[in-house]
């Protein structure tokens, strides 16, 4: 009844609605909608309570709650169901939790904050109260298995097209799938995967953008190498309306994957944002020695392709890649890293793929 209750007081912020009348609506008593207006009160909610008027909103909490993300949200799978956290240890945690109880394809957790959010290679990710987006969507591909891993070319691309139409600004991609403004990086994905040979299970895409921290919210270490929306374009963002807007794209992308739309088509467009077309690198699979070449191209696959020193064509679907400093002017962007990925395993439970 709660969402119900603010749904009407959204749709009438010029008048008061009184309790009678909220009672009679939802066949309740008045003190049940008294409840509910001091519970959502609680939740940041400004209620204006006049005596024989009732009640007025006078504004809303910068929160990303179940209602507010779907209010005005018109997607075909994505967040159907939104599980909403103040604090959470990690959204994709908790994901896989629900991931083996049951969801429905797109269903999602979101959390204002992590306190273990964790980025590829375990790495950690900085997700402050309010400042970010920290979500995982959970979804149940019916793909065959080969296809699986141009999952994650259409989520980058979905969260690249997203950011650039709501600034009206290029962002880039690093391969596999981290997306930067000005150099830095802006949103990470961590995808994780659990399956059969012929079967997907589930795959949980989750994904961290940095909206509204700013530059003491990063480490000394990371100040070079990450940013948010808000350092980068000197403004507050309304994390509400990047979300939505996130989720449209994703919505579309996704839908397009299991229709299996070309796939030349989607590689060109990732391509053209890629910082990586034809630079020197090295790439560092494991724990085996790093080795040199050029990026000449991305598989159909999301594979890098990468011409060797000896002049042979090797396909990367997984490795730590950085710029060759000997070859890359000095002021390109650092390191970029790909979580190993076990395509070739017969079972994996929850195993990350780029
Ligand atoms: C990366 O290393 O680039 C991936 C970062 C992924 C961060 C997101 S935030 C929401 C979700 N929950 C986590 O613990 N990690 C992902």
């Amino acid at each position: 009844m709660k969402d119900l209750v603010l749904k009407y007081l959204k749709e009438n912020t010029e008048t008061f609605l009184s309790g009678e009348y909220l009672s009679n609506v939802f066949g309740v008593s008045r003190a049940a909608i008294w409840k509910v207006v001091k519970q959502l009160e609680g939740e940041g909610y400004g209620i204006e309570s006049k005596t024989k008027l009732g009640y007025k909103l006078v504004s809303s909490p910068d929160v990303l709650n179940s209602f507010e993300v779907k209010s005005g949200l018109n997607t075909k799978r994505l967040a159907r169901n939104v599980h909403y956290f103040k604090e959470i240890d990690s959204t994709n945690e908790y994901a896989k939790t629900l991931a083996k109880k049951s969801f429905q394809d797109g269903d999602m957790v979101i959390s204002e904050m992590q306190s273990q959010g964790r980025g590829r290679f375990n790495r950690e990710w900085v997700s402050r109260t309010g400042k970010g987006i920290y979500m995982s969507i959970l979804l149940k591909p019916e793909v065959s298995y080969e296809r699986i891993t141009q999952l994650t070319i259409f989520v980058s691309l979905a969260i690249c097209e997203a950011l650039e139409d709501y600034l009206n600004t290029e962002f880039e991609i690093k391969w596999p799938n981290d997306i930067l403004l000005n150099g830095k990086k802006i949103c990470g994905i961590l995808t994780e995967i659990s399956g059969e040979v012929d079967k997907i299970n589930y795959v949980i895409v989750g994904v961290g953008i940095n909206i509204n921290l700013q530059k003491d919210d990063f480490s000394d270490n990371l100040q070079s190498k990450a940013s948010s929306l808000r350092i980068e374009t000197g403004s507050e963002l309304d994390r509400k309306e990047v979300l939505q807007k996130v989720l449209t794209l994703l919505d579309k992308y996704y839908d397009d994957y299991l229709k299996g739309v070309e796939m030349p088509l989607i590689l060109q467009k990732y391509k053209s944002k890629l910082n990586l077309m034809k630079k020197e690198v090295e790439i560092k699979v494991h724990n085996t020695k790093p080795v040199k070449g050029q990026v000449v191209d991305i598989g159909n696959n999301g594979a890098l392709i990468v011409k060797m020193k000896d002049g042979i064509v090797k396909e990367f679907l997984s490795g730590e890649v950085s710029f060759n400093t000997e070859l890359t002017p000095p002021n390109s962007p650092a390191s970029i890293d790909c979580e190993p990925q076990r395509a070739a395993k017969t079972s994996m439970d929850s195993t990350n793929i780029q």
